[in-house]
């Protein structure tokens, strides 16, 4: 076998979206040598895609004690308070912060900042840039400070798993490289702290607002490390994602609840508004609520979609305050100044992922994760909308902390051996499994699941996963390694523990919808699913 290459550093912050560019410019200022390692280029994550804004008390009256509270009653609760405290009194100084690294955000004439509102927040508190291009401003923030402060970054980089010393501390990563050069092939960063910053796992349903890169490969890597995860059941599906037919798959365009928060209306196949009366918010409602508004109204009315209608916003509102929503929908022949605008529920968010602690250290010593990776406890089983960005920036700041007060307690580095080519330990999928994966994991752990719809899925899961040990362990045979094998493999490895939670959660709470278990059942599963693997059998 070929043998690989390596380099050695302090960190290695794998992942390049809010929460990894940020965690890597906190940790180069600390004086601590990082590497960025990234699965595409460093603005391809979900964070470009990021629309609405971001979450903080900055207004004229608002108090992160306030925001606390929106936060707590989406959560449904599960959340951990003590870590949402952290995230709404850090928050406001973090994007303080951001606008000092280079983001400019939208401002109001008297020059402070323009804030709208979203589902389940009481207040105007939503910070955004280029109207409806929040992500993309942050990104190009981000990576612009990244070159700026000249860090090492490794793009084409797909991360396959942790290294660990015989202590079972962290020791760094190996990753698969295409493209870049001297660092071509199999190799490895190694560093006594990794950062899991690998955001989320939306690819693992048909239709997801989130891009291409989002296969939960961070979750998959933690589990295979023998770390803990947890919340994995909690999926939130957006309400309002562009609907362009029924067999649509892949990422799909978003439209913002922040349409909403301006004034646009949800409204059925007779154009009558749903969402009145069925929370004091109506379509401002806590992001499951209306999901599941929906999901009722298109049921009863045997439809495909609802609308959205912001007819009354006129073609100028339109063009200078959502000009990326109105691109989108014209670019799909849809004009949202002279009509509605179609929309279903599609994979968004996992408000799950590595168990962490508050200072985003995970149950393996070195390893921290941040970001949609990462169950920080901040969102319980329904995030909050625009919180996402918040808790990559204020836990990635943390992490930063942490890494660097406890640097000098570390042992030194033990020599690592390169990692070869050799083929993997576990067997690798082929790249068309990852649509069969999506096609069941849709149809049975989609925002309505029920007992007989989870094991079916978890049997057809088990089916495919044991096609490929078999091949494996019988004559050797696995997939070539490569981006699309791993990622299918890393599709699978989510989704059956997604469904193995699923299964157990026997309720329904937050964006968890179990037909079969309509009510949330507070006496027994007033907790979390927390899961770990073996490593030997993953
Ligand atoms: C949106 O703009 O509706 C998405 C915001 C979020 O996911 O928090």
């Amino acid at each position: 076998p070929a043998p690989g290459w390596s380099i050695d550093a302090d960190v290695v912050v794998v992942g390049s979206g809010v929460a990894g560019l940020t965690a890597a410019l906190r940790c180069e200022a600390a004086g601590l040598t990082t590497v960025v390692v990234t699965k595409a280029r460093l603005d391809d994550g979900s964070t470009r895609w990021a629309q609405g804004g971001i979450a903080a008390a900055l207004g004229e009256g608002d108090t992160p004690e306030q925001h606390l509270d929106d936060t707590l009653v989406a959560g449904a609760g599960l959340c951990d308070e003590e870590a949402v405290r952290i995230l709404v009194t850090e928050g406001p100084d973090a994007v303080r912060r951001l606008i000092a690294t280079g983001a400019h955000f939208d401002e109001s004439g008297d020059g402070g900042l323009e804030l709208t509102r979203e589902g389940g927040h009481h207040r105007r508190r939503i910070a955004h840039a280029g109207g409806d291009a929040t992500g993309a401003e942050i990104s190009r923030a981000l990576v612009e400070a990244v070159r700026a402060r000249g860090l090492r970054t490794i793009e084409n980089a797909l991360v396959l798993d942790l290294l660990t010393d015989a202590e079972g501390r962290t020791a760094g990563v190996t990753l698969h490289v295409m493209g870049e050069g001297q660092h071509d092939g199999v190799g490895a960063v190694h560093a006594p702290a990794v950062v899991l910053a690998t955001g989320g796992m939306g690819q693992v349903y048909s239709a997801t607002t989130n891009p291409a890169v989002s296969t939960g490969d961070g979750v998959a890597l933690a589990l295979r490390a023998g770390a803990e995860v947890s919340d994995l059941e909690f999926v939130q599906f957006h309400p309002t994602v562009l609907f362009l037919g029924p067999g649509a798959e892949g990422q799909q365009p978003l439209v913002s609840e922040a349409v909403r928060g301006e004034g646009a209306h949800l409204v059925d196949a007779d154009g009558v508004r749903f969402m009145q009366g069925q929370h004091e918010l109506a379509e401002l409602a806590p992001r499951d609520i209306v999901a599941k508004g929906i999901l009722r109204r298109m049921r009863e009315q045997d439809a495909e979609h609802m609308y959205l209608d912001a007819r009354h916003f006129g073609a100028e509102m339109w063009e200078h305050r959502f000009p990326t929503i109105l691109a989108a929908c014209r670019a799909h022949g849809i004009d949202p100044v002279t009509e509605p605008v179609p929309v279903a529920p599609a994979a968004h968010y996992a408000s799950g992922g590595v168990r962490t602690d508050s200072q985003g250290r995970t149950t393996v010593p070195g390893l921290y994760a941040c970001g949609e990776v990462a169950c920080t406890g901040v969102h319980g089983a329904n995030r909050l909308a625009s919180n996402s960005l918040l808790e990559g920036l204020v836990y990635a700041e943390r992490i930063a902390a942490d890494i660097a007060r406890s640097a000098h307690t570390r042992p030194a580095r033990v020599p690592q051996p390169l990692p070869t080519t050799e083929r993997p330990a576990h067997p690798l999928l082929p790249p068309e499994a990852r649509f069969t994966i999506q096609r069941i994991m849709t149809r049975g752990a989609g925002v309505l699941r029920s007992e007989a719809s989870l094991s079916e899925a978890a049997q057809r899961l088990h089916h495919l996963h044991a096609e490929a040990r078999d091949a494996l362990d019988e004559n050797g045979k696995t997939a070539e390694p490569g981006v699309d094998t791993w990622e299918a493999t890393n599709l699978l490895c989510v989704a059956r523990v997604l469904v193995a939670a699923a299964r157990r959660r026997e309720e329904t709470r937050g964006c968890h919808w179990r037909e079969d278990r309509p009510e949330p059942d507070d006496t027994v599963w007033r907790r979390h699913i927390v899961v770990r693997l073996n490593p030997d059998r993953t």
